[in-house]
């Protein structure tokens, strides 16, 4: 691993020098304009880096993945935070995965008062990616996906969040689901849907609903209440846990086993006959899937693709639903890193809702949603503390703590690191009770740096989200949650990876005024990502499931 060392290094230096040679260059004319980032990367887009997809070395990919969580600290299934809560395994003692017993096992390191730990500092949180455990002290360099080392950056082929708004639209204008094998009622539903919410009639206010955050309020609420007033969603009963119907309920991927816990529990939009359907929901779980199935230190997760593939099998040779659609009518809904691989091949046609919803690994535009990462600690409060200073009372310009984790994270630190007391950027923070340093960072910072770490999803998304500090996603190829209703820049701040070292600036040059609005309208977007034991209108449950009721409206087609 040590021979990975050196061009890294060599590599980020370069990268360093040409940003502040192109930096200084155009900094003159560039910094007093929004958006900023056009001209700075022109200049480094002949830095080709060989993606994920374009690898062609597939086992490759799958061996590095397979040792990052080797690596990575693994969590304890059956955690503290869940007995306390009487959480999903209380009654459950039937799983134990294999790793358990394995020596390499990071469990053993988990601290013991993980149920007091916070946020994602990534440090000593027992559910995170990483544990702090002797096998992570060379982590961030062990992990660097293969096909990222030697070039820091991957600045070549990224898709701007102005690009993402554009194929967004076309995907509603072009992307079309296989036609259906034969029709169904529910198929003329689904257009009449589509028609009514085309047709929207104009809401400018509504007293639940803060117009300046949607990308259009008109259509949003329309196709809220046709949600409400028309889906229904079967849930596949077969498969066996822990794999299948076992939700994970803590950690930085509970988003997934919460939606599956409200909507097997969920009596509104869940009906027992299929042929009502304009869903089907495949209840299985990322998380588990790799606990139960993956072998430490395996080069390969290839079995764990293989289980998912005989599910689908074995769902499309029972039923008829599958098959009419090719899938196109299914969904999943996955937090774990690896559902976008795992998933991209046999449930290709499925809407997959993934917080690793990464451009480049196969997110699909008006089909597949992005995941809201949120960071359950308690299962019995799966949301936790809200709030932070007043605006005017937030005395740091720009915070960010965590681990190193891949390639990124540490040019911020070296561009960033105690260089300057407005910028409050660091490694892993030190324990303190409760994470309190962390939060309370969050909450007296003005702005909140989303870094991406080994993928583009940071649970501080949401984080910040809700510790009111305006998130400032630095992660290209990243589409943020719910980026079919949600209008993220009028919340939030997207700066490209390769302005790390103008971020200061950039930061500076948002005007006071401005910077109001994005943390009054920050505040009015809370509500949509807090989880509930009992849903509630508007609720991270319901955008969930609503993003996924509008993809599938506009992709629908008839026989
Ligand atoms: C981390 O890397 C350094 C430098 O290559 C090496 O000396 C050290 O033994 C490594 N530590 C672990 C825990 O692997
Ligand atoms: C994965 O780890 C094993 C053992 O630690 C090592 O031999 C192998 O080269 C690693 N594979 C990759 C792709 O890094
Ligand atoms: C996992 O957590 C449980 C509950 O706290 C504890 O009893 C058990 O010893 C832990 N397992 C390991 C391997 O650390
Ligand atoms: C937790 O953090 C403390 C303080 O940095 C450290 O000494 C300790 O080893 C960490 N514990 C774990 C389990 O990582
Ligand atoms: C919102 O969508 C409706 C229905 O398509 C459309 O009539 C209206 O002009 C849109 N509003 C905005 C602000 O784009
Ligand atoms: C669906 O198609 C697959 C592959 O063509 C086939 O094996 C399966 O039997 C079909 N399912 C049903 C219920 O007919
Ligand atoms: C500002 O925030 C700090 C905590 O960070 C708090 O102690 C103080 O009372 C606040 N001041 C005002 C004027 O709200």
């Amino acid at each position: 691993m040590g021979i990975t060392i050196l061009p890294f290094q060599m590599a980020t230096k370069r990268f360093l020098l040409l940003i502040s040679i192109a930096f200084a260059v155009i900094l003159g004319f560039q910094y007093l304009e929004l958006p900023y980032s056009n001209i700075l990367f022109s200049l480094f887009s002949t830095n080709k880096i060989p993606t994920s997809e374009s690898s062609t070395l597939q086992d490759e990919h799958a061996l590095d993945v397979a040792n990052k969580t080797r690596m990575s600290g693994e969590e304890n299934i059956t955690s503290n935070s869940e007995q306390k809560s009487g959480g999903p395994y209380a009654n459950s003692p039937e799983i134990a995965p294999a790793y358990l017993n394995s020596p390499l096992s990071p469990i053993t390191k988990v601290s013991p008062d993980i149920t007091t730990m916070v946020s994602s500092n990534d440090y000593n949180v027992s559910l995170s990616r990483n544990d702090g455990n002797a096998l992570d002290k060379n982590s961030s360099i062990n992990s660097v996906p293969k096909e990222n080392q030697g070039s820091p950056l991957p600045v070549s082929d990224v898709t701007t969040i102005s690009e993402m708004n554009k194929l967004l639209l076309q995907s509603h204008a072009s992307y079309r689901s296989m036609r259906p094998r034969w029709s169904s009622a529910v198929d003329q539903e689904l257009l009449q849907a589509r028609s009514k919410i085309e047709n929207a009639p104009i809401v400018e206010n509504d007293p639940n609903l803060y117009a300046p955050i949607f990308r259009n309020l008109s259509t949003f609420k329309r196709s809220y209440e046709l949600m409400e007033e028309t889906l229904k969603v079967y849930v596949y009963r077969e498969g066996d846990k822990p794999i299948l119907h076992s939700p994970y309920l803590v950690g930085v991927y509970a988003s997934e086993g919460w939606f599956m816990k409200l909507i097997e529990a969920d009596k509104r939009f869940v009906t027992e006959d299929p042929k009502m359907a304009h869903l089907f929901y495949l209840p299985f779980s990322s998380v588990m899937l790799v606990k139960t199935l993956y072998v430490p230190g395996s080069p390969s997760y290839e079995n764990l693709i293989q289980y998912l593939h005989d599910y689908v099998d074995m769902i499309a040779g029972k039923h008829p639903f599958w098959n009419r659609t090719g899938g196109a009518d299914h969904f999943l809904v996955a937090c774990q890193d690896w559902a976008p691989s795992e998933t991209k091949v046999h449930m290709a046609k499925c809407i997959r809702a993934l917080c690793n919803a990464d451009v480049k690994n196969g997110f699909v535009f008006g089909k597949d949603v992005s995941l809201p990462e949120t960071h359950v600690r308690y299962a019995g409060n799966p949301t936790g503390e809200l709030g932070g200073n007043s605006a005017s009372n937030r005395t740091t310009l720009a915070f960010f703590a965590g681990k190193l984790h891949g390639y990124l994270r540490p040019i911020l630190l070296q561009q960033w690191a105690n260089k300057d007391p407005d910028m409050k950027i660091f490694g892993k923070l030190p324990k303190s009770k409760g994470n309190k340093d962390y939060i309370n960072h969050m909450k007296s910072s003005k702005y909140c740096l989303c870094a991406k770490g080994f993928e583009v999803n940071s649970p501080r998304v949401v984080e910040a989200i809700f510790y009111e500090c305006v998130p400032v996603i630095i992660s290209d190829n990243f589409v943020p949650p719910f980026f079919e209703t949600l209008n993220w820049e009028s919340f939030a701040i997207f700066i490209m990876e390769k302005d790390i070292p103008n971020l200061k600036v950039i930061l500076l040059s948002i005007p006071e005024k401005r910077y109001l609005l994005l943390q009054k309208r920050l505040k009015q977007v809370q509500q949509h990502f807090l989880w509930h034991k009992n849903p509630i209108k508007y609720d991270v449950f319901h955008m969930i499931l609503h993003s996924i009721w509008y993809n599938r409206v506009f992709s629908a087609t008839t026989t």
